[in-house]
């Protein structure tokens, strides 16, 4: 499907799916993309400029993506003709699951089926569908104009040839698709991005550092080589037989436990949110919450523009 034109339906028009949805644009796919608010549905095409503007688009380049897009009220009407859908509402189960169903009953059957879930199991999602060979999971990340991974989720039903096109289809809208071969929690991404995260709450709820030290260990050390060198091609890259004896070493002591921090509980209960509320592992102004926000989006224009060379 991935080689021709396609009829893209996106549902949901916040954070996530105006980003999805200019990525297919920009690509030269049709779009159709809806959200039950009115208010998200009069913003939509501002924020999509903005976004592409972000990208360094011209104005030629912009007008052209927004003639690709069209949007709807009802997702009825905006699945009408879809080949491939795109779900980026809340994520709350039975919302999804109710959208499906609705999304169902309007799409022709050939139309592909696609869950941006965070974490959720794509399984549970899909349970009901008439024709579960064609549901997979698509987990773009934020901002999903600028990183440029998609990992396409197959679950037990899915065909792989709908998981094959749905890969092609990202690949040639200029992303890096990756398959998950099982809907495991997490998809690939989060599993190893919170395993991270594990160890480095314990380090603080351990006192072995505080929450600034972690942070600054990762982005002056091995933060640095992580867009152009991954866990696996480091162990070959030093050895198999330093990595085994590494982790004879150091495995065994750390941490393991299965749910969540009760340090992180704590925050949660003390109402220290993070920058939203000025406070959670560090504090941090307005100024300061912005601060990191604008670097993050400056950092990811710069690295795209060096990773490509
Ligand atoms: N924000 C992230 O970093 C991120 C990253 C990856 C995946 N996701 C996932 O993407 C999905 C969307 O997240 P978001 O951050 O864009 O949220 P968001 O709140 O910015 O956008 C969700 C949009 O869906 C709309 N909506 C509500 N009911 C709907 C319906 N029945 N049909 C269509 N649209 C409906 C809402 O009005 C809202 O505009 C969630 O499942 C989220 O977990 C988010």
């Amino acid at each position: 499907m991935a080689r021709k034109k396609q009829q893209i339906a996106v549902l949901g028009a916040g954070l996530m799916g105006h980003g999805i949805a200019l990525t297919l644009a920009r690509a030269g796919q049709y779009v159709a993309i809806t959200d039950p608010v009115e208010e998200t549905r009069n913003t939509v095409v501002a924020r999509m400029r903005q976004s592409m503007q972000a990208l360094g688009d011209d104005e030629f380049v912009i007008a052209k993506a927004l003639k690709m897009i069209e949007i709807f009220e009802t997702t009825g009407v905006a699945v009408q003709k879809a080949d491939v859908v795109f779900e980026a509402a809340p994520e709350k189960l039975a919302l999804k699951q109710q959208i499906f169903s609705e999304v169902e009953a309007h799409a022709p059957d050939h139309c592909v089926l696609a869950s941006n879930t965070s974490v959720m199991p794509i399984t549970q999602i899909m349970a009901n569908l008439r024709l579960k060979n064609r549901a997979v999971g698509t987990h773009w990340w934020n901002p999903p104009h600028m990183i440029p991974l998609v990992e396409v989720v197959s679950t037990e039903w899915t065909d792989p040839e709908v998981a094959k096109a749905m890969f092609d289809l990202l690949e040639d809208a200029g992303k890096t698709p990756v398959m998950v071969k099982k809907d495991v929690p997490g998809f690939i991404g989060n599993r190893l991005q919170h395993a991270l995260w594990r160890e480095a709450i314990s380090l603080v709820e351990n006192d072995i550092c505080d929450a600034e030290a972690v942070d600054t260990v990762i982005k002056s050390s091995f933060g640095r080589r992580l867009s152009v060198l991954g866990p696996l091609e480091n162990a070959d890259l030093v050895g198999t037989d330093l990595t085994l004896d590494i982790h004879e070493n150091v495995l065994n002591d750390l941490e393991s436990r299965k749910g969540p921090s009760p340090y992180l509980k704590k925050l949660v209960e003390d109402g220290r949110l993070g920058m939203k509320s000025g406070e959670g592992f560090r504090t941090w102004t307005d100024a300061e919450a912005q601060d990191v926000r604008d670097r993050v989006a400056r950092h990811l224009q710069r690295l795209d523009k060096i990773l490509i060379d």
